[in-house]
């Protein structure tokens, strides 16, 4: 008898592939669907790599049966999608489209026919277009707006759909979007990025009670905590990384995990003045207990001191923080993002995270995956070696903080299939699948067969 190799994972841990709406649906004019900030983002010329827009993306929404068909024979147990909130209330507020609801209603039985579990994500950075003309995140109607929609969602989903994530990356939406605008809305506008980030974490506490009210199974969010490493031994080095931190990690973290603003928050805001946009219990709703934390983790950022881009102190921003963020490590491969691998980072992230909360509820992996140049045969098929270098040595750092004793319950591999890339456009590949954009033809790639493979053997050894 051959001894198959032992579990690397407890019993119950779930494997899965990860989308968003925006990347794939395409369908944009469709069935009623309003336009979002990534509609109107997208023409903005020189926003995204060769203009390209979401318009068409993977057609997912015509062909997610097949799409679906894929995650089974992939032998996923679970799917990470986003709700497209434009498809649901096109205007934002008021009324709700129910050819948008219907998609979704049909999305999620055809996994559960396919015996996979739905984990839908109620924002993923498409905001409606008709709410950010209205003042978008910088205002406390969007949050609220946000909940009436989650309800909505919740109410038509909540007896089928079993893990529910109220928002994807925040800290994107806030500074990438708002400080220093290479997403949606695209804008650079300093302070604004600060109300963002509030009422972010109100609607996220808003929506918590509307998923709880319409009897949502599993409620999380899914952030990005990003490992951050000192430049050099420096003090000015060190002193950089926590200003960092709070900007990337605490002000989510310490918000939804201990229901404060970290201290020395103020500190990195530069100067400013009028916090009047947080009000008594907002903190109370930010910190809405969790059934889990999903976590984004794709590599290491290193901080090194800078100076403050804005001499004058009155004038600094929220968009002048005063770190110079670098990708560091130059022994380590980089993706086609320019992202260093560096796979023992994961671990220590989630050792860390761990230590540093220790109420954190369990964890959930809600994306990991690189980008790669990924190189066609004639026949169309893709043997993408580094990707599956990149999946198994992350599962491996994972399976290592698991055995630490790091609760995770769950894995998501960004991506299931090559998408659009937010403001890459089509350029960067991070799909298990490829994607013709031509003929939008799926082909899985050899990351696929391994991840298959993979998902399979684990529950042979659990079998056992
Ligand atoms: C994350 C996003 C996801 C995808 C990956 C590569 O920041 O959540 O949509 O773009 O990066």
């Amino acid at each position: 008898m051959t001894s198959a190799p032992a579990p690397r994972f407890p019993r119950g841990f779930r494997f899965g592939a990860a989308t968003a709406a925006y990347q794939i649906e395409g369908a944009t004019g469709e069935d009623g669907r309003g336009v979002s900030i990534w509609d109107t983002f997208c023409r903005t010329p020189g926003a995204t790599a060769e203009g390209s827009t979401g318009d068409t993306a993977c057609d997912h929404y015509h062909r997610y049966r097949e799409d679906v068909a894929l995650l089974r024979e992939l032998g996923a147990d679970t799917y990470r999608f986003s709700i497209a909130w434009p498809r649901i209330v096109p205007a934002g507020t008021g009324a709700v489209n129910p050819a948008g609801l219907d998609f979704y209603d049909r999305l999620v039985d055809e996994l559960l026919d396919a015996g996979i579990e739905p984990a839908p994500t109620l924002y993923h950075w498409d905001l409606p277009q008709a709410l950010e003309d209205r003042g978008g995140w910088r205002v406390r109607d969007t949050a609220e707006a946000f909940a009436e929609y989650a309800l909505v969602v919740a109410e038509r989903l909540a007896d089928r759909a079993g893990r529910w994530m109220t928002l994807n990356e925040p800290f994107c939406t806030a500074f990438v979007g708002h400080a220093v605008g290479r997403h949606a809305p695209g804008t650079r506008e300093g302070n604004g990025a600060l109300a963002v980030v509030h009422h972010l974490l109100v609607g996220h506490g808003l929506a918590v009670d509307a998923l709880r009210a319409a009897g949502a199974r599993e409620v999380g969010i899914a952030l990005n905590p990003d490992r951050l490493l000192p430049a050099t031994g420096s003090a000015a080095d060190a002193e950089a990384v926590a200003r960092a931190e709070i900007l990337h990690n605490r002000c989510w973290f310490d918000p939804v995990f201990l229901g404060r603003y970290p201290e020395g928050e103020k500190e990195v805001w530069g100067d400013i003045s009028d916090f009047s946009f947080r009000r008594d219990g907002d903190l109370a709703l930010a910190s809405r207990p969790l059934d889990f934390c999903g976590v984004n983790y794709y590599r290491p950022i290193t901080v090194a001191d800078a100076p403050w881009r804005e001499a004058d102190p009155a004038r600094r921003t929220a968009d002048d923080i005063r770190v110079q963020e670098t990708w560091g490590d130059d022994t380590a491969r980089r993706t086609t993002m320019g992202w260093p691998v560096v796979p023992a980072s994961f671990r220590d992230l989630l050792v860390d995270l761990t230590r540093r909360y220790p109420g954190l509820p369990p964890l959930v992996i809600t994306e990991n995956g690189s980008a790669e140049a990924d190189a066609p045969e004639a026949d169309g098929t893709v043997h993408d070696t580094d990707r599956v270098e990149y999946l198994r040595d992350h599962l491996d750092a994972l399976a290592q903080a698991v055995a630490e004793g790091v609760d995770v319950r769950a894995y998501y591999v960004w991506s299931l299939l090559d998408n659009f890339e937010w403001a890459f456009g089509y350029d960067r590949r991070f799909g298990i699948v490829r994607v013709d954009y031509d003929t939008l033809r799926r082909t899985p790639k050899d990351s696929y067969r391994w991840y298959r493979d993979f998902i399979a053997a684990e529950r042979a050894a659990h079998a056992r």
